[in-house]
Protein backbone atom coordinates (compact mmCIF):
# COMPACT_ATOMS: atom_id res chain seq x y z
CA UNK A 1 0.00 0.00 0.00
CA UNK A 2 1.01 3.33 -0.53
CA UNK A 3 2.11 5.69 1.80
CA UNK A 4 -0.11 9.04 1.20
CA UNK A 5 -0.14 10.72 4.55
CA UNK A 6 2.07 12.44 7.33
CA UNK A 7 1.43 13.89 10.51
CA UNK A 8 3.62 16.33 12.42
CA UNK A 9 3.12 16.46 16.22
CA UNK A 10 3.76 20.01 16.94
CA UNK A 11 1.56 20.22 20.09
CA UNK A 12 4.58 19.65 22.42
CA UNK A 13 4.92 22.95 25.38
CA UNK A 14 8.80 23.45 24.37
CA UNK A 15 9.88 23.87 28.00
CA UNK A 16 13.76 22.79 27.19
CA UNK A 17 13.38 26.33 25.00
CA UNK A 18 11.48 29.12 27.37
CA UNK A 19 11.31 31.64 27.40
CA UNK A 20 11.32 32.14 24.13
CA UNK A 21 8.42 29.43 23.68
CA UNK A 22 6.04 30.98 26.05
CA UNK A 23 4.30 32.31 22.76
CA UNK A 24 5.71 31.71 19.88
CA UNK A 25 5.96 27.76 19.06
CA UNK A 26 9.44 25.94 18.84
CA UNK A 27 8.80 24.78 15.55
CA UNK A 28 7.72 28.32 14.05
CA UNK A 29 11.43 29.41 15.52
CA UNK A 30 13.36 31.03 12.33
CA UNK A 31 16.01 28.80 10.99
CA UNK A 32 17.85 31.98 9.17
CA UNK A 33 14.58 33.16 7.79
CA UNK A 34 12.29 30.07 7.34
CA UNK A 35 10.56 28.47 10.31
CA UNK A 36 11.60 24.80 11.40
CA UNK A 37 8.20 23.80 10.20
CA UNK A 38 8.15 24.50 6.81
CA UNK A 39 11.19 22.79 6.08
CA UNK A 40 9.66 19.35 7.56
CA UNK A 41 6.67 20.24 5.02
CA UNK A 42 8.83 20.60 2.62
CA UNK A 43 10.54 17.67 2.99
CA UNK A 44 7.13 15.66 3.02
CA UNK A 45 6.02 17.88 -0.25
CA UNK A 46 9.47 16.62 -2.13
CA UNK A 47 8.54 12.86 -0.99
CA UNK A 48 5.18 12.85 -2.66
CA UNK A 49 2.99 13.34 0.07
CA UNK A 50 0.28 16.10 -0.54
CA UNK A 51 -2.07 15.22 2.42
CA UNK A 52 -0.62 16.54 5.86
CA UNK A 53 -1.86 16.34 9.12
CA UNK A 54 -0.15 19.31 12.14
CA UNK A 55 -1.24 18.23 15.60
CA UNK A 56 -1.25 21.51 16.99
CA UNK A 57 -2.06 22.99 20.29
CA UNK A 58 -2.94 26.09 22.72
CA UNK A 59 -0.76 28.97 21.74
CA UNK A 60 0.29 27.32 18.45
CA UNK A 61 -2.00 29.29 15.72
CA UNK A 62 1.16 31.25 14.12
CA UNK A 63 1.96 27.48 12.09
CA UNK A 64 -1.64 27.77 10.56
CA UNK A 65 -1.62 31.20 9.97
CA UNK A 66 1.93 30.67 8.45
CA UNK A 67 0.57 27.99 6.09
CA UNK A 68 -2.51 30.38 5.19
CA UNK A 69 -2.91 32.81 2.12
CA UNK A 70 -2.04 36.27 3.67
CA UNK A 71 -4.47 38.76 1.91
CA UNK A 72 -3.26 41.60 3.56
CA UNK A 73 0.72 40.79 3.16
CA UNK A 74 0.53 40.08 -0.11
CA UNK A 75 -1.27 43.21 -1.50
CA UNK A 76 1.04 44.95 0.18
CA UNK A 77 3.93 43.41 -1.63
CA UNK A 78 2.22 43.48 -4.62
CA UNK A 79 1.42 47.31 -4.50
CA UNK A 80 5.02 47.90 -3.86
CA UNK A 81 5.93 45.34 -7.17
CA UNK A 82 8.33 43.33 -4.19
CA UNK A 83 7.55 40.45 -6.68
CA UNK A 84 10.31 37.72 -5.95
CA UNK A 85 8.91 37.95 -1.84
CA UNK A 86 5.25 37.90 -2.98
CA UNK A 87 6.10 34.46 -4.89
CA UNK A 88 7.67 33.03 -1.93
CA UNK A 89 4.84 33.68 0.29
CA UNK A 90 2.42 32.38 -2.60
CA UNK A 91 4.72 29.18 -3.00
CA UNK A 92 4.22 28.65 0.97
CA UNK A 93 0.27 28.56 0.53
CA UNK A 94 0.09 26.43 -2.28
CA UNK A 95 2.44 23.91 -0.66
CA UNK A 96 0.01 21.34 0.34
CA UNK A 97 -3.41 20.30 1.87
CA UNK A 98 -2.77 20.62 5.10
CA UNK A 99 -5.48 19.71 7.68
CA UNK A 100 -4.91 20.54 11.46
CA UNK A 101 -6.29 18.53 14.61
CA UNK A 102 -5.48 19.93 18.12
CA UNK A 103 -4.07 18.43 21.61
CA UNK A 104 -5.94 20.15 24.16
CA UNK A 105 -3.18 18.92 26.69
CA UNK A 106 0.00 17.98 25.67
CA UNK A 107 0.54 14.47 27.33
CA UNK A 108 3.13 13.51 25.34
CA UNK A 109 3.88 11.92 22.05
CA UNK A 110 1.72 8.96 21.64
CA UNK A 111 -1.57 11.14 22.70
CA UNK A 112 -0.89 13.76 19.73
CA UNK A 113 -0.52 10.40 17.31
CA UNK A 114 -3.93 9.44 18.46
CA UNK A 115 -5.69 12.33 17.69
CA UNK A 116 -4.77 11.29 13.86
CA UNK A 117 -6.23 8.18 14.33
CA UNK A 118 -9.68 8.82 12.35
CA UNK A 119 -7.07 10.97 9.28
CA UNK A 120 -4.99 8.63 8.79
CA UNK A 121 -8.39 5.76 8.85
CA UNK A 122 -6.37 2.37 8.50
CA UNK A 123 -3.61 3.70 5.71
CA UNK A 124 0.02 3.37 6.42
CA UNK A 125 1.18 6.87 7.42
CA UNK A 126 4.59 8.75 7.39
CA UNK A 127 5.24 10.83 11.14
CA UNK A 128 7.41 13.77 11.42
CA UNK A 129 8.16 15.64 14.83
CA UNK A 130 8.01 19.48 14.53
CA UNK A 131 11.17 19.86 15.97
CA UNK A 132 13.96 17.48 13.80
CA UNK A 133 15.24 18.63 10.86
CA UNK A 134 17.27 16.45 8.90
CA UNK A 135 19.47 17.73 5.51
CA UNK A 136 19.73 14.91 2.87
CA UNK A 137 20.09 14.37 -0.52
CA UNK A 138 16.82 12.20 -0.70
CA UNK A 139 14.71 13.50 1.81
CA UNK A 140 14.77 11.61 5.00
CA UNK A 141 10.85 10.72 5.20
CA UNK A 142 11.37 9.27 1.34
CA UNK A 143 13.86 6.92 2.32
CA UNK A 144 11.91 5.40 5.18
CA UNK A 145 8.56 5.53 2.77
CA UNK A 146 10.87 3.51 -0.32
CA UNK A 147 11.78 1.37 2.47
CA UNK A 148 7.99 0.76 3.43
CA UNK A 149 6.87 0.02 0.04
CA UNK A 150 9.90 -2.31 -0.19
CA UNK A 151 9.09 -4.38 2.74
CA UNK A 152 5.62 -3.69 3.65
CA UNK A 153 6.28 -3.26 7.51
CA UNK A 154 7.20 -0.26 10.05
CA UNK A 155 10.45 1.59 9.21
CA UNK A 156 12.14 3.88 11.61
CA UNK A 157 14.68 6.43 11.26
CA UNK A 158 18.09 6.29 13.58
CA UNK A 159 21.24 7.42 13.37
CA UNK A 160 24.55 7.30 15.10
CA UNK A 161 25.21 9.46 18.10
CA UNK A 162 28.13 9.67 20.37
CA UNK A 163 28.83 7.86 23.42
CA UNK A 164 28.66 11.09 25.56
CA UNK A 165 25.04 11.78 23.23
CA UNK A 166 23.73 8.05 23.93
CA UNK A 167 21.60 8.83 27.51
CA UNK A 168 19.86 11.88 25.81
CA UNK A 169 17.99 9.27 23.29
CA UNK A 170 15.80 6.20 22.77
CA UNK A 171 18.53 3.87 20.67
CA UNK A 172 17.47 0.62 19.17
CA UNK A 173 18.85 -3.12 19.84
CA UNK A 174 18.53 -4.38 15.77
CA UNK A 175 20.30 -7.03 13.92
CA UNK A 176 21.39 -5.64 10.56
CA UNK A 177 20.29 -7.55 7.63
CA UNK A 178 21.42 -4.97 4.77
CA UNK A 179 19.48 -1.76 3.89
CA UNK A 180 17.43 -1.88 7.02
CA UNK A 181 18.03 -2.82 11.01
CA UNK A 182 15.41 -5.84 12.39
CA UNK A 183 14.30 -4.19 15.75
CA UNK A 184 14.57 -6.07 18.41
CA UNK A 185 14.06 -3.78 21.18
CA UNK A 186 14.03 0.23 22.57
CA UNK A 187 15.50 1.40 25.12
CA UNK A 188 14.75 4.98 26.20
CA UNK A 189 17.91 6.87 27.64
CA UNK A 190 20.18 4.05 28.17
CA UNK A 191 23.51 4.61 29.81
CA UNK A 192 26.23 4.53 27.30
CA UNK A 193 27.90 1.56 28.44
CA UNK A 194 24.47 -0.27 28.93
CA UNK A 195 23.02 0.41 25.92
CA UNK A 196 22.69 -2.34 23.16
CA UNK A 197 23.61 0.06 20.38
CA UNK A 198 24.61 3.54 19.01
CA UNK A 199 21.70 4.07 16.71
CA UNK A 200 19.61 6.15 18.19
CA UNK A 201 15.73 7.69 17.04
CA UNK A 202 15.15 10.73 15.60
CA UNK A 203 12.00 12.19 14.71
CA UNK A 204 11.35 10.43 12.03
CA UNK A 205 8.72 7.28 11.14
CA UNK A 206 6.61 5.24 8.50
CA UNK A 207 4.27 2.99 10.51
CA UNK A 208 1.51 0.65 9.79
CA UNK A 209 -1.92 1.76 11.16
CA UNK A 210 -2.23 -0.95 13.78
CA UNK A 211 0.32 1.58 15.72
CA UNK A 212 -3.03 3.08 16.85
CA UNK A 213 -4.73 -0.04 18.50
CA UNK A 214 -1.29 -0.57 20.11
CA UNK A 215 -1.19 3.39 21.77
CA UNK A 216 -4.57 2.95 23.20
CA UNK A 217 -3.56 -0.12 25.35
CA UNK A 218 -0.39 1.72 25.91
CA UNK A 219 0.16 2.86 29.36
CA UNK A 220 1.28 6.34 30.22
CA UNK A 221 4.86 6.89 31.73
CA UNK A 222 5.36 8.58 35.11
CA UNK A 223 5.11 11.63 34.00
CA UNK A 224 1.50 11.42 32.99
CA UNK A 225 3.02 11.25 29.04
CA UNK A 226 1.75 8.63 26.19
CA UNK A 227 5.05 8.09 24.62
CA UNK A 228 5.23 7.08 20.75
CA UNK A 229 8.36 5.07 21.07
CA UNK A 230 6.56 3.32 23.73
CA UNK A 231 4.04 2.07 21.76
CA UNK A 232 6.46 1.22 18.93
CA UNK A 233 8.48 -0.90 21.58
CA UNK A 234 5.32 -3.06 21.86
CA UNK A 235 4.43 -3.15 18.47
CA UNK A 236 8.30 -4.46 17.93
CA UNK A 237 7.57 -7.75 19.78
CA UNK A 238 4.51 -8.44 17.60
CA UNK A 239 5.40 -7.25 14.11
CA UNK A 240 8.26 -6.57 11.97
CA UNK A 241 9.83 -2.91 12.26
CA UNK A 242 12.59 -2.17 10.59
CA UNK A 243 15.01 0.88 11.29
CA UNK A 244 17.18 2.51 8.74
CA UNK A 245 20.44 4.10 9.13
CA UNK A 246 19.15 7.48 7.19
CA UNK A 247 21.31 9.20 4.85
CA UNK A 248 21.91 12.84 5.70
CA UNK A 249 22.25 14.99 8.96
CA UNK A 250 19.84 15.60 12.00
CA UNK A 251 19.76 18.80 13.43
CA UNK A 252 17.04 19.79 16.53
CA UNK A 253 15.45 22.99 17.51
CA UNK A 254 14.47 21.77 20.39
CA UNK A 255 16.97 23.50 23.22
CA UNK A 256 19.27 26.01 22.88
CA UNK A 257 22.55 24.74 21.62
CA UNK A 258 20.88 22.59 19.42
CA UNK A 259 18.71 25.17 17.72
CA UNK A 260 22.33 27.62 17.26
CA UNK A 261 24.14 25.06 15.96
CA UNK A 262 21.11 24.03 13.46
CA UNK A 263 20.87 27.93 12.11
CA UNK A 264 24.14 28.55 11.88
CA UNK A 265 24.47 25.27 10.03
CA UNK A 266 21.91 26.43 7.53
CA UNK A 267 22.44 29.67 7.12
CA UNK A 268 26.76 28.48 6.24
CA UNK A 269 25.92 27.13 3.30
CA UNK A 270 23.02 29.54 2.00
CA UNK A 271 24.02 30.94 -1.64
CA UNK A 272 22.60 34.86 -0.46
CA UNK A 273 24.34 35.04 2.72
CA UNK A 274 26.69 31.76 3.07
CA UNK A 275 29.82 33.63 1.88
CA UNK A 276 29.68 36.22 4.17
CA UNK A 277 28.36 34.29 7.00
CA UNK A 278 31.60 32.24 6.50
CA UNK A 279 34.22 34.77 6.26
CA UNK A 280 32.15 36.53 9.46
CA UNK A 281 32.72 33.36 11.58
CA UNK A 282 36.27 33.07 10.13
CA UNK A 283 37.37 36.69 11.46
CA UNK A 284 34.95 35.99 15.11
CA UNK A 285 36.91 32.42 15.62
CA UNK A 286 40.40 34.33 14.62
CA UNK A 287 39.36 36.98 17.32
CA UNK A 288 38.11 34.86 20.12
CA UNK A 289 41.68 32.71 19.63
CA UNK A 290 43.90 35.73 20.25
CA UNK A 291 45.93 36.10 23.50
CA UNK A 292 44.19 39.07 24.27
CA UNK A 293 40.38 37.63 23.73
CA UNK A 294 39.07 39.02 26.98
CA UNK A 295 39.33 42.59 25.31
CA UNK A 296 38.00 41.36 22.02
CA UNK A 297 34.52 39.13 23.96
CA UNK A 298 33.55 42.47 25.05
CA UNK A 299 33.40 44.07 21.99
CA UNK A 300 29.93 43.86 20.00
CA UNK A 301 29.97 40.44 17.89
CA UNK A 302 28.60 42.13 15.52
CA UNK A 303 31.07 44.26 14.88
CA UNK A 304 30.64 46.93 11.90
CA UNK A 305 27.95 44.74 10.28
CA UNK A 306 25.66 45.73 12.91
CA UNK A 307 23.25 48.82 12.05
P1 LIG B 1 9.37 16.92 22.21
O1 LIG B 1 9.31 16.07 23.41
O2 LIG B 1 10.69 17.18 21.58
O3 LIG B 1 8.67 18.33 22.42
O4 LIG B 1 8.36 16.30 21.16
P2 LIG B 1 8.21 19.11 23.71
O5 LIG B 1 7.48 18.22 24.65
O6 LIG B 1 7.49 20.31 23.18
O7 LIG B 1 9.62 19.58 24.30
P3 LIG B 1 10.12 19.94 25.76
O8 LIG B 1 10.75 18.66 26.25
O9 LIG B 1 8.95 20.39 26.60
O10 LIG B 1 11.12 21.02 25.53
C1 LIG B 1 8.64 16.07 19.79
C2 LIG B 1 7.53 16.63 18.92
O11 LIG B 1 6.26 16.17 19.37
C3 LIG B 1 5.39 17.26 19.64
C4 LIG B 1 6.30 18.47 19.87
O12 LIG B 1 5.62 19.67 19.52
C5 LIG B 1 7.49 18.17 18.96
O13 LIG B 1 7.31 18.65 17.65
N1 LIG B 1 4.56 16.94 20.83
C6 LIG B 1 5.14 16.63 22.02
C7 LIG B 1 3.17 16.98 20.72
O14 LIG B 1 2.63 17.26 19.63
N2 LIG B 1 2.42 16.74 21.83
C8 LIG B 1 2.98 16.43 23.04
O15 LIG B 1 2.21 16.20 24.01
C9 LIG B 1 4.37 16.36 23.12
Amino acid sequence: MRVRKAVIPAAGLGTRFLPATKALPKEMMPIVDKPAIQYIVEEIVNSGIEDILIITGRGKRAIEDHFDKSFELNSVLREKERHSLLETLEKIERLADIHYLRQKEALGTGHAILKAKNHIAGEPFAILFGDDLVRAKTPCIKQLIDLYEKYSASVLAVTEVSEEEIPSYGVIKGKNIGDVYLVEDLVEKPEARKAPSNLALLGRYVLEPEIFDVLERTPYAEDNELRLTDAIKTLSKDHVVYAHKIEGEWFTVGDRLSYLITTIEYALIREDIGQKFRSYLGKLIERWNRPDASNSKQRSPGGSTRR
